[in-house]
């Protein structure tokens, strides 16, 4: 079996990761443009569907990112602030998701102030996530790449082929 990389699984693994979450912020653009047009309790079910689906994919992915991927990032950087923005960055994702979880969406009739409240949230966040992928994969996927190849377990070096 092969041996790959660390650096090369984690960014596969980034990419792949990713590429999900920007259905997320799909889903999160569609929402904010249609939440003037839901009642009270379609528009809180489906604030709460896509809050439990992001809760489930992007929690869990930033927890591996700040566990695995960020302090291999500080480590091929030579320094531990690397990943710092990135980490704060994170902190704001979660307070901004907590915000959105509390959002009171009243009866049948939301109030205005609260769809227009929402929606400012919900466009919100989708370009802080958004910007945030895409600081990621400018940071660490240009850094996991540099990574060179692991020396080959026999000691021979890989040998380029004739052209
Ligand atoms: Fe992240």
């Amino acid at each position: 079996m092969p041996q790959y990389p660390v650096a090369l699984v984690e960014r596969h693994i980034l990419d792949r990761a990713h590429r999900s979450l920007e259905r997320v912020l799909a889903r999160l653009e569609t929402t904010a443009e249609v939440a003037g047009t839901l009642g009270g309790p379609e528009l809180a079910g489906t604030v709460r569907t896509l809050l439990d689906d992001v809760d489930a994919t992007l929690r869990a992915h930033m927890a591996w990112e700040e566990q695995v991927c960020y302090p291999e990032t500080d480590r091929l950087a030579a320094t531990p602030w690397a990943s710092q923005v990135l980490r704060l960055q994170h902190d704001q994702i979660s307070r901004l998701l907590d915000q959105l979880r509390a959002a009171d969406l009243g009866g049948a009739e939301p109030h205005q102030r609260a769809v227009s409240e929402l929606r400012g949230q919900l466009y919100a966040f989708h370009a802080i996530l958004g910007s945030h992928l895409e600081q990621e994969e400018r940071a660490l996927l240009g850094l996991l790449v540099a990574e060179p190849a692991a020396p080959r377990a026999d000691g021979l070096e890989e040998v380029e082929p004739r052209r």
